[in-house]
């Protein structure tokens, strides 16, 4: 009799932890990483419903591009869907997994107006997590170029607290060819730690409504490891800020022979100072220098300048405001 006792107890151990959660990214529905978290989250007894890009959006920020008409015009990230397909479904074999023909952010979207409405009796998302994102995705420049985040605070603009999760793995690689249970596979890595994180957050909201604070969201930037970096199978939390050391952008360089210009990141001056927050954390980019540590960096969606800088600011323009 024990043992169906205690199968009992841990059923209802996940009932009593499960959450609701939304998960997306900009790798797009296939990419390696999503479908290992999705597993991960789902066997830790969450209500995992992963809605994602139907191919590649990294570098979209929060574009918000919504499909025209039903049909996909052209083949989906690693031909898994083709083109003619529905510009929206799920995989035959689980309705919780789905592929839209729009950004990150938009997926949000059609994931809150269409997917959970429909198909899941309206469930309200008690967090969205994006990614793991393939590739780093550190500092002010990222923070509004990149879709991993566009997805984040636009579900944080609705009202659900969101967490940007990146890897250092940045293959582009395709879960048929890569998802399995290799302990040294940064996916699988990754993917244990955001149920840690998860699970924190969640076991410190305790009756709380909201996981976290209405207007905040949380960047999680991972170290290489595993097969990347064998020495690092379990890296810390450390708290970071946005900005800082080494903080950079998304910048271009001319090349005079080819007449082209190549993509290269820059860090400028803006990027390295430090406005809000505690100046005294390190920033993600120096955090990610360091060796197996994961970078967590708390941020804000109101975007407005602290009073100082704003007064500075307001004196500019002072004699042409009529209040
Ligand atoms: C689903 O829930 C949201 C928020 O709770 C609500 O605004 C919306 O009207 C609901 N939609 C349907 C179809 O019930
Ligand atoms: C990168 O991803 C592709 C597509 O899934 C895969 O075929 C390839 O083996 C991956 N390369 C590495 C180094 O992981
Ligand atoms: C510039 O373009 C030329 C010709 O395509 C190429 O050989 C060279 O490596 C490029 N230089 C840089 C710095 O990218």
């Amino acid at each position: 009799m024990l043992f169906p006792y205690l199968t009992l107890m841990i059923t209802l151990a996940q009932v009593i932890c499960a959450k609701n959660i939304l998960l997306t990214n900009d790798d797009s529905w296939v990419s390696t990483n999503i479908r290992a978290t999705y597993r991960e989250l789902t066997l830790a007894g969450h209500n995992v419903v992963l809605v994602a890009p139907v191919s590649q959006r990294s570098g979209y920020g929060g574009k918000f591009d919504i499909p025209k008409g039903n049909v996909l015009q052209t083949n989906g990230e690693f031909d898994y869907v083709k083109a003619g397909e529905p510009a929206w479904g799920h995989e035959v074999d689980d309705q919780n997994v789905w592929y839209f023909n729009g950004t990150p952010a938009s997926c949000v979207a059609f994931a809150l107006k269409y997917v959970l409405p429909k198909f899941f009796n309206n469930m309200t998302i008690d967090l969205v997590v994006s990614g793991p994102n393939e590739g780093t995705n550190m500092g002010q420049g990222f923070y509004t170029g990149l879709g991993t985040m566009g997805a984040t605070y636009n579900s944080i603009y609705r009202g659900i607290p969101g967490v940007a999760f990146s890897g250092s793995n940045s293959n582009n690689s395709f879960f048929k060819d890569s998802l399995n249970t290799d302990p040294m596979n940064p996916s699988n890595i990754y993917a244990s730690k955001v149920v840690e994180f998860v699970a924190q957050i969640f076991k410190s909201q305790g009756e709380n409504p909201n996981a976290l604070p209405i207007t905040s969201g949380i960047n999680v930037n991972f170290p290489p490891v595993g097969n990347q970096d064998t020495t690092c199978t379990d890296p810390e939390w450390v708290l970071t800020r946005m900005s800082g050391e080494l903080s950079a952008t998304f910048d271009m360089a001319y090349n005079e022979t080819s007449n082209t210009f190549v993509w290269s990141p820059a860090s400028y001056k803006a990027l390295t100072v430090c406005e809000n927050g505690d100046c005294s954390l390190p920033s993600a980019n120096e955090v990610l220098t360091q060796n197996c540590r994961t970078a967590v960096s708390v941020f804000s969606i109101d975007y407005d300048a602290k009073l100082e800088l704003a007064n500075e600011v307001k004196a500019l323009v002072q004699p042409i405001l009529s209040i």
